[in-house]
């Protein structure tokens, strides 16, 4: 009997040792916050396939010709194109653009002519928090940069509504000793602002500071979605040195460059390294982003 007790308690602990309670008024409460937050799938037109064309792609010489050329292309392919974000494709489904909740939630947040480029990647963050925000676990983006990314996610789930706490980090600004590049909206005021862009969301949490001295009494104990976009090898793997342990089973991490070449290279080569200590591998997606499912 007692043996059967102490048995029951050591299953029922959570892999950090917190009293799972499945069947408390709070954990009941917090799962029916999830449930109403969740977008409904919209039913697809089975005869509707979208297209998806923007001239927003780097790292050509010659824009024009690529631009003529990918144009050249989708004239002789089957619908279901993409073209964006170095990124060309037919014969797809455009899941994301059936998906109406994420269409708005994309939609009204994008700033430039770039965030609205990306809309693979944000599907591919917003399809994995959809899954991650059923765990339990808080969300966090290291690099949070404009917070069209963290906003993306959070009014596709639920918006002010959004059940989690997220933390979003970043310096907010450049300074040229650092690995990563200059961008255009950094500087003094980018903090200001971002802040003001979640003053109706208070479980969004924005910590400004240098990663990763700036987790210092400021993370949290357990994340079920990790966004890292830093730009740079040496913060993301300081970033993984910190927070990977305190993922939890299934949480999902994306890596935002692992599958750009070029500037981004050494960044897959560092987080090889340290997913292949672990016995873990990078799922590479076209998009050029990474993904990991945590164990
Ligand atoms: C590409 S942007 C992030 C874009 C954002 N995740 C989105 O989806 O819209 C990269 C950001 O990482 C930040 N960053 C790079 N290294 C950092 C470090 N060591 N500490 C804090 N922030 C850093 C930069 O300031 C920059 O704003």
């Amino acid at each position: 009997m007692i043996l059967t007790r102490m048995l029951r308690q050591i299953f029922s602990r959570k892999p950090n040792g917190t009293d799972i309670a499945r069947n408390s008024p709070v954990a009941n409460a917090g799962r029916k916050d999830v449930a109403a937050i969740l977008p409904r799938l919209t039913s697809p037109e089975p005869d509707r396939i979208f297209n998806f064309f923007s001239l927003i792609f780097w790292n050509t010489s010659n824009p024009q010709s690529v631009t003529a050329a990918a144009k050249e292309i989708i004239q002789h392919a089957e619908g279901g194109h993409h073209f964006a974000d170095n990124f060309l494709t037919w014969s797809r489904n455009m899941s994301m653009l059936d998906d109406q909740p994420f269409v708005s939630a994309w939609r009204s947040n994008a700033e430039s002519t770039s965030d609205e480029a990306i809309i693979w990647r944000r599907y591919i963050l917003a399809c994995a928090a959809y899954h991650c925000v059923q765990l339990e676990g808080d969300f966090v983006e290291c690099g949070a940069y404009t917070g069209v990314g963290i906003k993306t996610v959070v009014d596709y789930l639920g918006g002010t509504a959004f059940p989690r706490t997220f933390w979003g980090y970043d310096i907010f600004e450049h300074d040229p000793s650092m690995v990563n590049h200059l961008m255009p909206e950094h500087g003094s005021s980018l903090y200001q602002r971002v802040k003001e862009k979640f003053s109706a969301y208070p479980q969004v949490k924005l910590i400004r500071g240098l990663i990763p001295q700036v987790f210092e009494g400021n993370c949290p104990d357990q994340i079920a979605y990790m966004h890292i976009d830093l730009n740079q090898a040496p913060a993301e793997i300081a970033a993984l040195d910190c927070l990977f342990d305190r993922m939890v089973p299934g949480a999902i991490l994306i890596l935002d460059d692992y599958e750009w070449s070029g500037i981004y290279r050494p960044q897959k080569l560092a987080e090889d390294e340290w997913f292949e200590s672990r016995k873990y591998r990078v799922m590479p997606l076209p998009t050029g982003q990474g993904l990991i499912i945590k164990r």
